[in-house]
């Protein structure tokens, strides 16, 4: 496993992401309410730059599953900021697992990234 200091803590507060190139792997690294997360900066569906989308919370409906568009007002959220929406076609990815939403054969490469200091480090196998 290698070690890469991508950034300051100071440079990425809450709210704030940065895409960086490591090993020619675009991977954005994204700090949502002080937890951060790394991904891979490529949409499955058509390489888009997913981590350049929205935060988002999990849209549900009655009964708890995931809403695919239907009009209801039983339409709640639930893990508030814990979905990244790819910007390109709306594919929605779980930010700690890189699942999909909608499709469990299907995932994003997540990465171990930490704080050491006043450093954010990326571990890549
Ligand atoms: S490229 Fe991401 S949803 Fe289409």
């Amino acid at each position: 496993m290698s070690k890469h200091r991508v950034a300051k803590i100071a440079d990425l507060p809450p709210g704030e992401r940065k895409i960086v190139t490591v090993n020619n792997r675009e991977i954005g690294i994204l700090n949502v309410d002080g937890n951060l997360y790394a991904l891979r900066n490529v949409c499955p569906h058509r390489q888009g730059p997913l981590c350049k989308g929205r935060v988002r919370p999990l849209v549900v409906w009655e009964g708890g599953e995931v809403c695919h568009g239907r009009f209801s007002t039983d339409i709640g959220h639930e893990r508030e900021n814990e979905i990244i929406k790819c910007p390109w076609h709306n594919w929605e990815f779980d930010l700690k697992t890189g699942k999909s939403i909608t499709d469990d054969d299907l995932r994003v490469r997540t990465y171990r990234v930490e704080t050491e200091g006043d450093d954010v480090v990326l571990y890549l196998r």
